[in-house]
């Protein structure tokens, strides 16, 4: 297949296209670069820099690359900055991600495989969470991904687009070549890393007096190329909706700690602070439907190995990426 990846400059864009890629398939990446690194992109792949904001490039990349299917990572991802600033999540998000729907529309694209994520569930009051846990985001960014889910199901609907959204619990790990490296970073385990080499004095973990075993919040770490295959797995399915993927499996701030500090053999200081706001207690898939629906066999299957890859590639690329 030829496989348009936008946002395929960003961390779980890269490894999806240098996974296609190794599978013989064709990709054209459409990033703008804002929050993506040039040095991401696979040399194998074809490279278009744009904004989706521009309705008339992302139409003519379509156009001209003819994908049979799209994959849309382009997106904001800080939950936080969501709350500060919620227009910029649904411009960017909803309004802007309307572009490439409908240049896919126009161009007569079969699929498209939307990387949605765990935050449309909100505070869900059954674990493991299933796709038919109602959706309650509760925050912009959650929302915004929650509306475009809905949007490609309309034009599923009226205009017969295939679509699948991708529901990501919490992606983690690297591949041999790309791995994560946001500005600023925010999620947990390339923070811990930061204090195991030293760049950061500490780590803090928000919260220690949730209603869980040891007090910390629980998370299903799922690793990139796991992600990475189910999104080949759903543009070579038929179905059309939503999917969880999560590895099942729960483990706490601390746990994830002390994996850290055993991989890396470094220790540090760890200090308890406040809870963040809009954290549930725990998020755990139930990814029952994609493993039956498309066949999904998670390779990963212990954080061990998700924290290993992690830091073989940051040890690879001490400064992440350069640009
Ligand atoms: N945490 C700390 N200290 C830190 C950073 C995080 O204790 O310095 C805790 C958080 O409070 C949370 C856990 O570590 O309990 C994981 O936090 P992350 O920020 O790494 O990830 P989240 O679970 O908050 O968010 C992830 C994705 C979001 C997505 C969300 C919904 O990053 O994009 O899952 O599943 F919306």
């Amino acid at each position: 297949m030829h496989i348009l990846v936008a946002g395929g400059a960003g961390y779980i864009g890269s490894c999806c296209s240098e996974y296609l890629l190794d599978r013989g398939h064709q990709v054209t990446v459409f990033d703008a670069l804002l929050n993506g690194h040039r040095e991401a992109v696979d040399p194998r792949a074809n490279f278009i820099e744009g904004n989706l904001a521009d309705l008339e490039i992302i139409h003519q990349a379509i156009r001209d690359s003819r994908p049979d299917g799209i994959i849309h990572f382009a997106a904001f991802i800080e939950v936080g900055e969501s709350m500060q600033d919620p227009l910029k999540y649904f411009r960017n998000n909803v309004s802007n991600a309307l572009n490439l729907c409908q240049a896919a529309c126009d161009n007569q694209v079969r699929k498209i495989v939307f990387s949605s994520t765990a935050a449309v569930y909100g505070m869900p009051e059954h674990i493991p969470i299933s796709e038919s846990e109602p959706t309650f985001p509760i925050n912009p960014y959650g929302e915004a991904k929650l509306m475009f889910e809905k949007i490609l199901r309309w034009q599923h609907d009226l205009r017969g687009l295939q679509y699948t959204a991708l529901r990501y619990f919490n992606a983690a790990g690297a591949s041999q070549k790309y791995g994560e490296d946001h500005h600023p970073e925010t999620h947990l385990i390339p923070l811990i890393m930061q204090a195991a080499e030293g760049k950061r004095e500490q780590i803090s973990i928000f919260g220690d007096d949730y209603d869980t075993p040891d007090g910390t919040c629980i998370r299903d770490y799922i690793h990139v190329l796991d992600l990475a295959q189910a999104h080949l797995l759903a543009l070579e399915n038929e179905f059309c909706g939503s999917l969880n993927l999560g590895s099942g499996q729960g483990h706490s701030v601390n746990a994830v700690i002390d994996m850290v500090k055993k991989v890396t053999e470094k220790d540090f200081r760890v200090e308890v602070k406040a809870r963040r706001p809009g954290d549930p207690a725990r998020l755990i898939a139930d990814s029952s439907a994609a493993r039956d629906i498309l066949g999904w066999k998670p390779q990963f299957d212990n954080l061990e190995s998700i924290v290993r890859s992690a830091w073989a590639w940051r040890q690879r690329h001490p400064d992440g990426y350069i640009s």
